[in-house]
């Protein structure tokens, strides 16, 4: 195994997810000082681990590069945005879609279209033009990052469906299977009823 899949980029990775948490930290400041709600509940971010990124370099048939790290596999930088409401994370999306250095390259709506077990969560792949060499020696340079966006009820069913597949070492059962799916719809029904709520509310005031 390399001594680090990363090489010499981590001080880099660690100021391009600086400059884009600030960019959107930055949003929801301006958002609470404008209509007194946040447009996110609270952010999550990571640099994938280097055992991880080179684990996925390998299962994806990539050398343990740099290259393959930051080019080809573009989640190295992590941003998961947890929402209140489901109509926030498509004001978050078109917030972030007007960050001047910062183009969207990939939208997945696992939210219009809900994974097999009940898996609901908007994912995007932005692509950062940044002051800094990358790892194809080109200044300025281009890194990525995948920034997951959720409600709180669907995170909630995210991470305890996470912690239950990784506990397990012997396949789910059909009807654990089905529970969890009959669990995510029920969340899902509730995000659904929360966001009529709040529209209601407003539509009142
Ligand atoms: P990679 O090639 O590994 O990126 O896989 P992919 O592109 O097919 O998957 P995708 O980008 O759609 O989703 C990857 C990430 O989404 C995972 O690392 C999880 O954080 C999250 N995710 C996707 N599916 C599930 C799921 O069924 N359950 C949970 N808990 N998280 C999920
Ligand atoms: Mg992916």
């Amino acid at each position: 195994m390399v001594d680090n899949v990363y090489g010499k980029y981590i001080p880099v990775l660690e100021k391009v997810m600086n400059n884009l948490l600030e960019n959107i930290q930055k949003y929801n400041e301006k958002e609470k000082n404008k209509t007194g709600e946040m447009a996110y509940e609270h952010l999550i971010y990571r640099i994938k681990t280097h055992g991880s990124m080179a684990e996925k370099c390998h299962r994806k048939g990539l050398p343990q590069t740099p290259c393959a790290a930051l080019h080809d596999i573009r989640d190295a930088i992590g941003i998961r945005i947890i929402c209140r409401f489901i109509e926030d994370i498509y004001v978050n999306i078109a917030y972030i879609k007007a960050i001047p250095n910062c183009r969207i390259i990939q939208e997945k709506d696992y939210i219009k279209h809900v994974k097999a077990n009940g898996y609901r969560s908007y994912h995007i792949i932005v692509e950062l033009t940044m002051p800094y060499e990358d790892a194809s020696e080109i200044c300025p340079g281009h890194f990525f990052a995948e920034i997951q966006l959720r409600t709180i009820a669907m995170d909630s069913w995210a991470s305890l469906e996470h912690q239950m597949k990784y506990k397990r070492n012997i396949e789910n059962s059909e009807m654990i299977v089905r529970e969890l799916k009959r669990c995510a719809d029920e969340l899902a029904a509730c995000d659904i009823s929360m966001q009529t709520i709040r529209n209601l509310i407003r539509t009142e005031q």
